[in-house]
C-alpha cells in the first residue's frame, strides 16, 4: 500500500466593517467590500431582505435602489430585492432556501457575482445556505440587522436550517466575502432583541475574557435601560472575540469535538425546540449559561461567588435565567431538557464535549455530565429564577 498525503491550504480573508448609514450613497463600505480582491468590473448583485427589517426600515428597498444607481459604474442590481419573512420560521423548512436559490438563478448569479443578505441571524443562516449551495458557493455579503447577528452569528463561518425537529441539522461551513455591521439597525431594535446579543457577549466573556465580563457586569443597569452606546460597545467587543476565536482556535470548521463558543448551548438548543422557538436563541442561551454556571460551581470548577455573579449579571441586564420548560418531565419523571446533552453530542459527533467557565474568563471541557446533579442545578435555578430570591452581587 502507498499513501499519498495531499495538503490543501485554503486561506480566507474577509472584512468585518462597523459602519452607519450603509446605504447612504456616499458610504463606500459596500462598494469597497465587493471590489476587494476583484478586477474592476460591474459586479452583479442579488439582494435578499428579511421582511422583519422592513417594519423598522420601510424605505430600505428604495435606499438600496438609490445606492446601486449612484454606484452604477461598479454595481449592478440584477433584480429587485427578494423579501422573505425572517425569524426562526425561515429555518423550519427548505422552501425559503429554495426560493432564494430560484432568485439567484433568475438573476444569473455566478461564482463571480454577489449575494447580499440583509437580516437577522435566522435569515442569514438560510441565505448563507442558499449561497453556499448555488454553483457550489457564490460570494456572500452579510448585512446583519439584529444584535445577535452583528455580534455572533453574522460574523462567523456557519449557516444552517433546522431539519426533523433538530436545530441546524442541514448546513455548511462557508466564510462570507464580507460582513457589514450597520449600527443604525441596532438603534431601532426592541430591548429583547438587543439582549439576545448581550447574552452571547456574556457567554464569550465568561469563557474567554474576565475583564470584558466585569465591564458587562458594571454596565448591566445601563444595558437594562437600553443605553445604546454601551450596548453597541459590548456587541462590537463580542464580535471581535468571536472572530478572534474562529481565526486562532485552529479549528474554524469544528472538526474536533470541542466547541467553546457553545458554552450554555446544549440546554439552549433544547429549550428553543421545546418552546417551539417562542424562546429566542439569545434568551435560551442566557438560561443555558446560568444552568451550566451552577453546575460548574457544584463540581468545583467555578467559585460559587463567580457563578452567582454570572447569574446575577444576566438577571440585571434583563435576561431570563429560568424557563418552566426546564422542569418539564416525562411520565418516567426524567427531565426532557436533559435529552439535549445527547443531542448536543450527536450534533458535534464523537465524544461528548461541553465547555464550562473555570474560573470566570477561562474554560475547561468536560466529557461526562452527572445528570442527577444537573437536575439538582435545575431545581436550584428555579429558586434563583424567582426575582426576590436573586441575591445582590457578592464579589470574590
Ligand atoms: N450561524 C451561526 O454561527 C449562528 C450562531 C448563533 C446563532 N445562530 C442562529 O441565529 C438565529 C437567531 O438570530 P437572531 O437572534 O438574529 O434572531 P432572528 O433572526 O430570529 O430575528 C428575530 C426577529 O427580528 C426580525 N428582525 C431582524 N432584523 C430586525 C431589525 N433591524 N428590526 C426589527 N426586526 C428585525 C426578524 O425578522 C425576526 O422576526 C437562530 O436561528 C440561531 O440558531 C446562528
Ligand atoms: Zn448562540
Amino acid at each position: 500500500m502507498t499513501v499519498h498525503l495531499q495538503r490543501i491550504v485554503v486561506r480566507h480573508d474577509f472584512p468585518v466593517v462597523f459602519t452607519r448609514h450603509l446605504f447612504l450613497p456616499r458610504n463606500r463600505a459596500l462598494r469597497d467590500a465587493l471590489a476587494r480582491g476583484t478586477s474592476p468590473r460591474r459586479h452583479r448583485c442579488l439582494v435578499l431582505v428579511d421582511k422583519g427589517v422592513l417594519r423598522n426600515f420601510p424605505d430600505l428597498p428604495k435606499q438600496i435602489r438609490a445606492y446601486f444607481q449612484t454606484h452604477a459604474n461598479a454595481l449592478n442590481l440584477v433584480r429587485a430585492p427578494l423579501t422573505l419573512a425572517g425569524g426562526e420560521g425561515i429555518k423550519q423548512s427548505a422552501a425559503p432556501v429554495h426560493r432564494m436559490v430560484e432568485a439567484l438563478r433568475a438573476g444569473n448569479i455566478c461564482r463571480h457575482s454577489f449575494c447580499i443578505a440583509i437580516g437577522g441571524g435566522a435569515f442569514l443562516d438560510a441565505a448563507g445556505l442558499a449561497a453556499a449551495l448555488f454553483h457550489r458557493g457564490v460570494r456572500l455579503v452579510r448585512v446583519p440587522t439584529t444584535a445577535l447577528a452583528q455580534c455572533d452569528s453574522g460574523v462567523g463561518v456557519k449557516n444552517a436550517i433546522n431539519y426533523a425537529g433538530a436545530k441546524n441539522l442541514l448546513g455548511t461551513f462557508a466564510p462570507p466575502w464580507a460582513v457589514l455591521n450597520d449600527a443604525d439597525f441596532l438603534d431601532s431594535l426592541p430591548l429583547p432583541l438587543l439582549l439576545d446579543g448581550v447574552a452571547e457577549a456574556i457567554k464569550v466573556a465568561a469563557i474567554k475574557d474576565a475583564a470584558f465580563f466585569r465591564a458587562i457586569e458594571r454596565a448591566a443597569p445601563r444595558i437594562r435601560q437600553r443605553n445604546l452606546p454601551v450596548i453597541r460597545r459590548i456587541l462590537k467587543r463580542c464580535a471581535l472575540l468571536h472572530l478572534e476565536h474562529i481565526a486562532s482556535s485552529g479549528d474554524p470548521y469544528e472538526m474536533g469535538t470541542a466547541r467553546p463558543l457553545d458554552y450554555g448551548h446544549w440546554a439552549a438548543h433544547k429549550l428553543e425546540s421545546m418552546s417551539r422557538h417562542r424562546l429566542s436563541h439569545g434568551h435560551a442561551v442566557a438560561i443555558g449559561i446560568a444552568l451550566d454556571a451552577l453546575y460548574a460551581a457544584r463540581i468545583g470548577l467555578l467559585p460559587r461567588t463567580q457563578a452567582r455573579r454570572l447569574v446575577t449579571t444576566l438577571s440585571a441586564c434583563g435576561l431570563p435565567i429560568y424557563n418552566p420548560a426546564l422542569g418539564q418531565t416525562r411520565r418516567s419523571g426524567s427531565l426532557v431538557v436533559l435529552d439535549g446533552i445527547e443531542e448536543f453530542r450527536a450534533h458535534l459527533g464523537g465524544e461528548l464535549t461541553i465547555t464550562f467557565p473555570a474560573p470566570l474568563g477561562a474554560r475547561v471541557e468536560l466529557h461526562t455530565i452527572d445528570t442527577p446533579l444537573m437536575a439538582d442545578c435545575i431545581a436550584t435555578l428555579s429558586d434563583w429564577g424567582q426575582p426576590l430570591n436573586v441575591k445582590s452581587r457578592d464579589h470574590d
